[in-house]
């Protein structure tokens, strides 16, 4: 059988490295490329293609290396230049590859370029960010940052504002500015030519701002959302300048998060015809357990709300564009807390989540310990708490009155990006095996029962299952290729869609609750093949008996 635009990237499965958690090599309890090299053959016998290397740039780490003070050096704490070459070569010789995170919406303001731009109005580098002068004594509109309070910090120096959707030491920069888009050109090319596989490129659906700089409609404490500028009108233009420049030197894989980014607008970004990027990040199912964008609250998933919002994208994007599947990444908690079980079942419901999602289109993404069912952690106190956007919104919140310090911990530990941040949990030694020293964040208390060492050495574990789906992916182009198709769209219990390619066809049935449930399996399916399964594989007679959190995929029979 022919499939129409095969590629490698489709084929693959991407690991997240969070180099700061990964894995420390000298004891300063911060983890760092030769902690990374080191653990190279675990991820190979995982069998991943792909790592997505959070940013290891020189950094302040006001947002743990998302605010970058020079683009092509390391930063101190990671290593050297030379440990990321053999970091890089190592990687190579094992066949994977290694992505870069391009963080380009914003630099540091401790970069050079941000350095010069605040000394004077007529400074050359001026132009490179958004400056405006105050607006009736105040900011000069509306936005607010994504770390709370709003988007623009004034400096005394030049009597103005400049402009940072994030942290007030992360100023954007000023994309329409052409030495701008020269300067990130140039060294995106330079990391090409030492041999990196492409980019993962943070919030890039933001990088281009109306000119006027529109009020949006206010929303959480006056501010508009942070995510007001998406999509904004040069976005496009220039990701196709950017693939002329520079994606089209090379054979990459490149994917954009674009938060607020719509189905309309994703098409034009993973356009199939590849005149911008690969894929994109959308966070519209990250968002089913929030209330109108705001992650601080109690509300749970429901489940047909996930399906629907799953399948649109499954379904939106066929043969158009190419979808990235997650559920975890260093600024989400953990899936399995989060959606499945991580008390009795918690084996069972990571197992379940993977099946669910690298069974769908697409190209499937583990965030480091999601290989192993890693839970949200149990924080005690603020002073556990490392990640500004935790801190900010617990003093903000917490200082408005808006909820009481107990509220606000019991939000944290439910949504913090801290529960993905905390080392990784190699064995059931001191620190998790993380660390020599002391770690810059607190080592998960579970690491005895949930660590690497353990599960390689037992064939049931999480990490066994998902080796297990990921070699499925090379072994089936049905998995790969196949198109999708929702059942039982209204069941609160079932998340349960089919995967057809020419004759063939896949069923995947998942149980998202902690009890038995019946599922009627359609015709073609009955005395077909279980390919994979959580529990000992289920006979597939009429119904079958859901056990908890069970999950298996099934051949329709020849
Ligand atoms: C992205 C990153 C996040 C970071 C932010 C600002 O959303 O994933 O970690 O804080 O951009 O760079
Ligand atoms: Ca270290």
């Amino acid at each position: 059988m022919c499939i129409k635009d095969k590629a490698w990237w489709k084929e693959s499965v991407v690991y997240q490295i969070y180099p700061r958690s990964f894995k420390d090599s000298n004891g300063d309890g911060v983890g760092d490329l030769n902690g990374i090299t080191e653990k190279l053959d675990y991820l190979k016998e995982l069998g991943i293609d792909v790592i997505w290397l959070s940013p290891v740039y020189q950094s302040p780490n006001d947002d743990n290396g998302y605010d970058i003070s020079d683009y092509q050096a390391i930063m101190k704490e990671f290593g050297t230049m030379e440990d990321f070459d053999r970091m890089l070569a190592a990687a190579h010789d094992r066949g994977i590859k290694i992505l870069m995170d391009l963080v380009v919406n914003h630099t540091s303001d401790e970069h050079p370029w941000f350095v010069e731009s605040r000394k004077s109005t007529d400074n050359p580098y001026r132009d490179y960010y958004i400056w405006r002068p105050a607006r009736d004594g105040k900011e000069p509109n509306n936005w607010g940052s994504c770390f709370s309070g709003p988007a623009w910090q004034w400096d005394e120096q030049t009597q103005m504002y400049f402009l940072h959707l994030f942290s007030k030491k992360q100023p954007d920069l000023n994309w329409d500015n052409p030495r701008v888009r020269r300067e990130v050109f140039d060294m995106m090319n330079w990391w090409l030519k030492k041999g990196v596989d492409g980019f993962r490129m943070d919030v890039i659906s933001l990088i281009s701002k109306e000119p006027d700089l529109p009020d949006g409609p206010a929303e959480l404490n006056g501010y508009a959302s942070f995510n007001m500028p998406a999509n904004g009108p040069h976005v496009h233009e220039y990701l196709q300048e950017m693939r002329r420049e520079v994606l089209n030197n090379a054979d990459t894989l490149t994917v954009g998060e674009c938060s607020g980014v719509t189905l309309e607008e994703a098409k034009k970004y993973a356009n199939a015809e590849g005149t911008e990027l690969n894929m994109v990040f959308q966070f519209e199912h990250m968002d089913v357990d929030a209330e109108a964008g705001n992650k601080w609250t109690d509300k749970k998933m429901r489940l047909s709300e996930m399906k629907e919002v799953l399948t649109r994208w499954q379904k939106g994007l066929e043969g158009i564009a190419w979808n990235s599947l997650f559920w975890e990444n260093h600024d989400q908690p953990r899936s399995v807390s989060r959606y499945g079980n991580d008390g009795e079942y918690r084996e069972a419901s990571a197992k379940m989540l993977a099946t669910c999602l690298h069974l769908m289109q697409g190209t499937p993404y583990i965030y480091q310990g999601q290989e192993l069912g890693m839970t949200n952690v149990p924080f005690s106190s603020i002073d556990d708490f490392r990640d500004l956007d935790s801190v900010n919104a617990y003093h903000e919140l917490v200082g408005q009155g808006v909820f009481t310090e107990e509220q606000m911990l019991k939000y944290l530990r439910r949504k913090s990006r801290d529960n993905a941040r905390t080392p990784f949990q190699w064995n059931s030694g001191s620190q998790a095996g993380f660390t020599a020293g002391t770690p810059w964040i607190m080592v998960n208390p579970n690491y005895k029962e949930i660590n690497a060492e353990e599960q390689m050495n037992r064939p049931d574990s999480v990490f066994h299952y998902y080796q297990k789906l990921i070699r499925l992916r090379k072994e089936r182009e049905i998995v790969v290729y196949g198109s999708y198709d929702l059942l039982l769209p209204e069941s609160e219990e079932i998340y349960a869609y089919t995967r057809t390619l020419g004759d063939e066809k896949l069923l995947t049935v998942c149980n998202f609750t902690d009890h038995e449930v019946r599922y009627e399996v359609p015709e073609e399916f009955r005395g077909g093949d279980c390919l994979i399964s959580n529990y000992d594989a289920p006979e597939l007679n009429e119904s079958v008996t859901l056990r908890p959190y069970e999950a298996f995929a099934a051949e329709k029979k020849e």
